[in-house]
């Protein structure tokens, strides 16, 4: 156990009002640093505490606001909102061990913290047991509230790991039995990470780790901080599975068969759990208006998109002539490889948080479920680009296998939608030059071999031999 000392706060001084210029300048410097931060390679101009609570006489829950320029529209980081609100947990001592410097912002120089030492509690494994025990223990911190379901034990004593993983939040395996999220980027609302599970499970569909305890608040407004959930031992997910059938030249038409049938799965489970819209022409030429607006920035932002702008319209063009009413429902929002695990030859489905850039009210609107189906057929098109050589015949069978085992399952094959499949494609495309323009110019090709073909209108494509 690290080594820290207690300090003790005098509850007058735990305000917004007074621990904000306490903490105003580490965490200027810290938040940029840290990988869930969105605002991504900006300062932080302007910051602001929205709740603080103390849950432990060392650790304190923060719900902070950071705001950052906008950037101008033709730079490739357009279209990110300038204020983000984010959760921390700040561990608070006279010391800690050098064994946790990396989680450590620095020492307080004014106001009720001052001289103190301020690090991540989420680092700390004695913060993070805390935490659980908060879970385990039903109840109220000021506006925060930990709840759980009874019927699940959940032992004392797991001992904490925070996941290294690249990702958009905090993840704590306890005793390689139970997983924690902490939301990083918190918005109003209930976040889908839990109520969709819960949904799910409800329907008795056991593709998704079912939430056993979790925690929100109602200050400033009401908001999900976080879910715990079983964790799946010795799973692995796609992304990496897929990896590895390229590495050692396997096919992985199978997994993806069987990926389909369980999409497939989720889909009719939450079509029975949400309600069912049938949406027309002025839904379908609402969605396709939202692409083409995301293309037009995207090609602001990255010139190489010019040659394939009019064939990459035609995409939304034919999206918008399509009038039958079509059925609507609650979906995962944002799946790919990285989102499903594969344990004892099942698949699961995780993190139904949307995306994340997106208010919670649009996340959880109804859509149609083609569109997790082209996340999901971007995915294999982008692990057979991931290594040379390319592989985009492996793709292509993964492709067709996926679908199979969707439409068996399903009743319906995503394949009679093209014009849907094929905008929902494209929209994902061009977000993902936009993501590689900004964050990683070396993957840009990926997604570019992907806009050339997307751009060949189909009626053209049956032409060439
Ligand atoms: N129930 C679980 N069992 C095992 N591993 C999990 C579980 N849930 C999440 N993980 C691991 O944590 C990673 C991140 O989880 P995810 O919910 O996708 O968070 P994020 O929103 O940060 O992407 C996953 O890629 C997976 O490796
Ligand atoms: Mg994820």
């Amino acid at each position: 156990m690290p080594k820290t000392q207690t300090a003790t706060l005098r509850p007058d001084g735990l305000s917004c009002a007074s621990l904000g210029p306490s903490l105003s300048a580490l965490l200027r410097e810290w938040l940029p640093r840290q990988r869930w931060f969105a605002g991504k390679g900006r300062p932080v101009t302007d910051l602001a505490l929205l709740s603080v609570t103390e849950l432990h006489p060392d650790c304190l829950h923060i719900l902070v606001r950071a705001g950052y320029p906008q950037p101008s529209a033709n730079s490739p980081l357009g279209g990110i909102p300038a204020h983000d609100c984010y959760q921390l947990l700040l561990g608070i001592g006279d010391s800690l061990s050098p064994r946790y410097s990396p989680a450590v912002l620095g020492r307080v120089t004014e106001g009720p913290l001052a001289g103190l030492l301020v690090y991540d509690a989420l680092q700390n494994p004695r913060s993070a047991s805390q935490l659980l025990e908060r879970l385990r223990t039903p109840g109220t911190a000021g506006a925060l509230r930990f709840e759980r379901d009874t019927r699940v034990p959940i032992p004392g004593g797991l001992a904490p790991r925070l996941l290294e993983a690249e990702q958009s939040n905090s993840s704590l395996v306890y005793g390689e039995a139970f997983i924690l999220k902490v939301f990083r980027r918190v918005r109003p609302g209930i976040n889908p990470d839990l109520e969709v599970p819960w949904a799910l499970a409800r329907q008795g569909c056991t593709r998704v780790p079912v939430p056993v305890a979790w925690f929100r608040t109602s200050s400033p407004w009401a908001a999900t901080l976080g879910v715990l959930q079983p964790f799946l031992h010795g799973a692995a997910d796609g992304w990496a599975q897929a990896l590895a059938a390229l590495a050692s030249g396997h096919e992985f038409t199978e997994e993806a068969y069987e990926l389909g049938q369980a999409t497939a799965e989720v889909h009719l489970a939450l079509a029975a759990a949400f309600p069912v819209e049938f949406q027309g022409a002025s839904e379908t030429a609402l969605l396709a208006a939202g692409m083409a607006e995301r293309l037009r920035d995207a090609i602001h932002a990255v010139p190489e998109l010019l040659p394939y702008a009019s064939g990459l319209r035609s995409a939304f063009t034919e999206l918008a002539a399509l009038d039958s009413p079509r059925p609507a429902q609650r979906i995962h929002g944002d799946l790919h490889l990285g989102q499903v695990l594969r344990a004892e030859r099942q698949w699961r489905v995780i993190d139904f948080e949307g995306e994340p850039a997106r208010p919670l009210p649009e996340r959880r609107r109804p859509q149609f479920p083609v569109r997790d189906v082209a996340g999901m057929l971007r995915s294999f098109d982008y692990a057979a680009h991931a290594r040379r050589p390319w592989r985009p015949d492996w793709a292509l069978r993964c492709r067709e296998a996926y679908c199979a085992g969707y439409a068996a399952e399903a009743g319906w094959d995503p394949r009679a939608e093209p014009g849907l499949l094929r905008a929902y494609e494209t929209d994902r495309a061009v977000y993902e030059v936009m993501y590689e323009a900004r964050h990683r110019p070396d993957w840009l090709p990926v997604p570019m071999v992907a806009i050339a073909r997307l751009a060949e209108r189909p009626g053209l494509r049956r032409l060439t031999p």
